[in-house]
């Protein structure tokens, strides 16, 4: 069986879904790679290191001629007519944003696999990609607040006086957020988060921040896979409406609040950050859904009152070497999960959708949408264009 690892071609992508030290345990089960020319280049995984672990460096119409699955950051390719019946593809292919995307790969007949929906469950853990990309979301997000920030992060006492530790706010601690309060405690920063789920508190305080009590009934506030569950508009007002003096008493706020699916709430107005002191920075890491500031331009830096807002549409990007060693593990984890003990002996479309992994990420096959939740999506996006 061949697997091919396309260069990826979304604008601003510099991850590369393997990494050449991923090879030699792919090889040694029984794989061949393809990897298309200067495929790792952007994140430093040249093309001789590929080729001296092992795997072959091939133009993009061989490699994906060639591959049975094909390997990627983003599952969804520019030149979809690349993909064919019989393959399969495996990525971020974004099911719950973009589910017409997924219609079209269903339309190539290849089989897509979403790496974003992973359960979370123990078994998969290791496969997790949105925790590997949300984990150097939150470190990237508290260097570029550090790096626009006209203050340092550390309490400094000097003969030139006595410098006091930056204030950082981080909305939304989850696996970014927790990061982020991480980063920002090593840089000796005082934190303080707030997260609709009250389970994390303790998970806040344990890496030395400080939770942001507010009085929102928040006892609905969880799904059961761990993720937040939407909450009304009237929820998101009065949670502004608490959050104001926080924001304004801060130097950084960092927001990470997503809802799988959804656009991400507006928590940050206007107002709040012209409640904030001149100077100071927020960080916006859930721009790429819409962004929980206000002002959040994608990738743009706005200044607004002498504040920065920055919204990176997708952070891991900035730290691309890294990035694509931890998504390397865990698309490679799932592969071996996929082809099972058989390895590459297997026919890489003999599918057990008994098993909860295979069954929740697998998005299309044999020419159909076969995600239960994508086709309901579809069924909605096309009763609304009617
Ligand atoms: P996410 O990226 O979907 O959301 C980020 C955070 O924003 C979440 O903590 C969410 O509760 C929070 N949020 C949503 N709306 C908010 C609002 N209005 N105000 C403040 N915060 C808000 O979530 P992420 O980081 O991917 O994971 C969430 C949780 O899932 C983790 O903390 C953990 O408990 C669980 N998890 C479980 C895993 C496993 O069992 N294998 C792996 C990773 C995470």
């Amino acid at each position: 069986m061949k697997l091919g690892v396309p260069r990826e071609t979304w604008p601003g992508e510099t991850r590369v879904a393997l990494i050449p030290s991923s090879i030699a345990p792919l090889r040694k089960a029984g794989l061949e790679i393809l990897v298309e020319e200067n495929a790792g280049a952007a994140a430093g995984f040249t093309d001789a290191a590929f080729r001296d672990a092992g795997a072959e460096i091939a133009p993009r119409a061989s490699v994906f001629s060639s591959a049975d699955i094909l390997l990627q950051v983003r599952a969804v390719p520019a030149d979809l007519s690349l993909l064919r019946r019989g393959q399969a593809v495996i990525g971020f292919a974004d099911p719950l944003g973009s589910p017409e995307a997924i219609a079209d790969i269903a339309r190539t007949g290849a089989s897509a696999f979403s790496m974003e929906l992973m359960p979370r469950i123990t078994r998969a853990q290791s496969m997790d990609a949105l925790s590997s990309m949300a984990t150097i979301a939150g470190y990237k997000g508290v260097l570029l607040a550090a790096d626009h920030l006209p203050r340092m992060f550390p309490m400094l006492m000097t003969a030139a006086g006595t410098l006091t530790a930056a204030r950082v706010f981080v909305v939304g601690a989850g696996v970014a957020g927790l990061q982020a309060i991480a980063t920002s405690r090593r840089l000796g920063a005082r934190v303080e988060a707030y997260d609709v789920r009250p389970a994390v508190k303790e998970q806040v305080q344990s890496l030395g921040g400080r939770f942001v009590e507010m009085s929102l009934e928040t006892a609905d506030a969880e799904d059961k896979g761990g993720y937040a569950k939407a909450q009304d508009e009237s929820f998101y007002r009065r949670q502004r409406e608490m959050m104001l003096r926080v924001v304004a008493g801060n130097d950084v706020v960092i927001t990470t609040a997503l809802i799988p699916g959804r656009k991400a709430p507006t928590l940050v107005t206007r107002e709040m950050v012209e409640a904030m002191a001149p100077g100071s920075v927020v960080v916006d890491l859930a721009a790429e859904r819409g962004g929980n500031c206000e002002l959040t331009q994608p990738d743009r830096l706005v200044v607004h009152n002498g504040v920065s807002i920055i919204g990176p549409s997708n952070p891991p990007a900035l730290v691309p070497n890294h990035a694509s060693q931890m998504y390397a593990k865990n698309i490679t984890t799932f592969l071996n999960h996929l082809l099972g003990k058989d390895g590459a002996k297997k026919d890489a479309l003999d599918l057990d959708v008994s098993d909860e992994i295979t069954r929740d990420t697998l998005l299309t096959r044999g020419g159909e949408v076969v995600h239960a939740r994508v086709r309901d999506l579809l069924t909605n996006v096309g009763a609304q264009n009617r």
